[in-house]
């Protein structure tokens, strides 16, 4: 379906055309004084010096020509020269039926899908998962929800970082603590043992040990980065406690982002890109985009209209080592061999922005990624704590993602037995449920590039911009609409009728702002534009409700036309909650 907004601007542009003034003054907007108007149109004023006029004449020329619309009841020429416009309600109602009966609630499939791969999570393995990554994870999902929901073809990659200097640090250590390990004697030719040689919890204590102890050791950390090298080059051993370590890891990892409610299609990692690593680099040599400097090879990436220094792209260094450049380079062979994408986006850490801009620009000097397709680097911004520092334990360490999400259920779960209107073993999966739409929403309000303070006690709130708030309006409705039903009424065939009431159509007009809001979320990457979107129509919800007796209305008709207008608003707000990843529950 088009947007309200396509709709009245296609009449506008015909009624400035047909007035002799240009089609391209129609821009329509939402009203900025809604208790005047519900759209605007301001172009009479921003033609006025192209034909020579006062603004006021032009706005009357065209809302003269606006008097059989279909979709407006009131149009207004308004000085200075403002357009102002009330929809018709019966338009609106027709609308959200028209939502209502649609299956994807009035959101035009894109026509022609494209593949998108969205490169998120992006967890190292072998090291606890920390609340940085929470961000990645959480924002990727959405945004990968956001493109499924418009119809794109799209595959979620966690893009493991299971290749770099931390296995050499892992390998090192064992070594010395188990040295009879058949992993490190070089003439044992026969099997190696199937069962790890470590839990998590100790390859968790090994890495962090491994690391402080080789910031201090020179010859500890050499031998660290040999064995990496030795890793990457094949040595057999190596690649055995490497797979048991990969192993151990991704077990737990996938429990955490389960809790999360965050699924990926491909579990890939740096390591799956080693092997394309050779033939690109020959290749790099041979089209000469690669040269040696110091005796590193690089790509030179920096083009004239540069307004900053962007230094080359390192391919290898001079040990023969790669980087995580040439890493994401090879992947995007791997990528374009396997699904050709039309659009990768990628969710990292702002501070990487300059590592991205290196390896899109590598990629598509040196062709491994066709011009056409697009590459975006979604860079997020640090989550805070209430200090505006990055966010610790109490004790100052770094917080581990499991504790963060343990503490917000145990908040939520506190908060729901205060007021408890729900079983105690239904308790404990409401509050998970909650806890995770606290966490999730508070991070996804926020435009992903800017930092945010993490604060347990407003996001875990049932009062203001919360996940929670959102939650308990859906579940405002659910009670209502189970509630009619149990008095023996049907929904079938219910419809929406013209609005009774200022709050009912207010309600009205932000249900149907849904697709308009989807596509904008599509179009800027912006999942923050949904949460603005369902805080904006819970608000209009919950005004509506203690404006209005719902369900003791007596006339049938009118309480028809609200039980309907109240599922659409619960499918739009449920269709809202699920692309930013998270789920209402029957009860709270
Ligand atoms: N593992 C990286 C980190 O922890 C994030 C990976 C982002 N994706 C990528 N293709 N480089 O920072």
């Amino acid at each position: 379906m088009k947007q309200i907004i396509e709709l009245i601007a296609m009449e506008l542009e015909e009624a400035f055309e047909k007035a002799g003034y240009d089609r391209s003054l129609a821009r329509v907007t939402l009203s900025n004084r809604p208790d005047l108007c519900e759209y605007q149109c301001n172009g009479a004023m921003a033609g006025a010096k192209t034909y020579r006029k006062a603004p006021i004449m032009i706005a009357e020329d065209v809302v003269g020509n606006l008097k059989d619309s279909a979709y407006l009841a009131e149009v207004e020429a308004v000085k200075p020269g403002f357009i102002n416009m009330k929809l018709d309600d019966k338009f609106v109602a027709d609308y959200l039926n028209q939502m209502g009966a649609d299956e994807n609630l009035g959101l035009t499939q894109i026509e022609k899908p494209e593949m998108i791969v969205i490169d998120y999570g992006g967890p190292n393995v072998a090291k606890p998962l920390h609340v940085g990554h929470l961000r990645s994870a959480i924002i990727g999902e959405s945004v990968k929800r956001i493109c499924r929901k418009m119809g794109h073809k799209v595959l979620g990659d966690i893009h493991l970082g299971d290749w770099g200097y931390q296995m050499g640090l892992i390998i090192t250590e064992l070594k010395k603590r188990k040295p009879e390990l058949p992993y490190f004697d070089d003439a044992y030719q026969g099997e190696y043992p199937e069962e790890a040689p470590f839990t998590i919890s100790e390859l968790e204590e090994i890495y962090p040990a491994a690391s402080a102890y080789a910031k201090e050791h020179e010859d500890y950390r050499e031998e660290a980065l040999h064995a990496t090298y030795l890793l990457q080059n094949g040595h057999r051993g190596y690649t055995a406690v490497w797979n048991h370590i990969v192993k151990v890891s991704v077990a737990d990892i996938k429990k955490n982002y389960r809790r999360l409610n965050v699924e990926f299609d491909l579990w890939k990692g740096e390591s799956d890109a080693q092997k394309y690593i050779p033939d690109m680099i020959e290749q790099f040599k041979k089209d000469g985009y690669a040269y040696l400097d110091e005796g590193a090879l690089v790509i030179d990436v920096k083009e004239e209209t540069d307004t900053k220094e962007i230094p080359p792209c390192l391919i290898q260094k001079s040990d023969g080592a790669s980087l995580y450049g040439t890493t994401d380079l090879a992947t995007l062979i791997q990528r374009e061999e396997d699904y050709q994408p039309d659009r990768i986006i990628y969710l990292a850490d702002k501070r990487q922005e300059m590592h991205f801009t290196q390896v899109f620009r590598a990629a598509k000097k040196t062709g491994i990624v066709p011009e056409g397709t697009m590459l975006k680097f979604l860079g997020f911004g640090t989550m805070n704590g209430k200090d505006g520092k990055p966010f610790k334990t109490r004790e100052g360490g770094v917080m581990r993602l499991e504790s963060l999400i343990a503490e917000i259920n145990e908040e939520m779960y506190k908060k729901i037995a205060d007021n408890r209107t729900v079983e105690e073993e239904e308790a404990e999966s409401t509050s998970q449920m909650i806890g995770l739409a606290a966490v999730k929403y508070g991070d996804l309000s926020n435009q992903a590039a800017k930092d945010y303070i993490f604060d347990v006690d407003r996001f875990t709130s049932f009062e203001g911009n919360t996940g929670p708030y959102i939650l308990y309006t859906i579940v405002r409705i659910k009670s209502i609409l189970n509630k009619y039903q149990e008095k023996g009424d049907t929904f079938k065939g219910l419809k929406v009728g013209r609005a009774h009431g200022d709050s009912e159509k207010a309600l009205m007009l932000e249900a149907c702002k849904y697709n308009g809001v989807m596509e904008a979320a599509f179009a800027e990457t912006a999942p923050h534009k949904i949460c603005a979107y369902i805080y904006d129509l819970a608000n209009a919800f919950n005004r509506f409700y203690h404006e209005t007796k719902i369900l003791a209305e007596e006339d049938k008709e009118k309480q028809k036309s609200y039980i309907a207008l109240l599922m659409i608003t619960k499918e739009v707000q449920e269709s809202c909650i699920d692309a930013l990843g998270f789920e209402a529950p029957e009860r709270m």
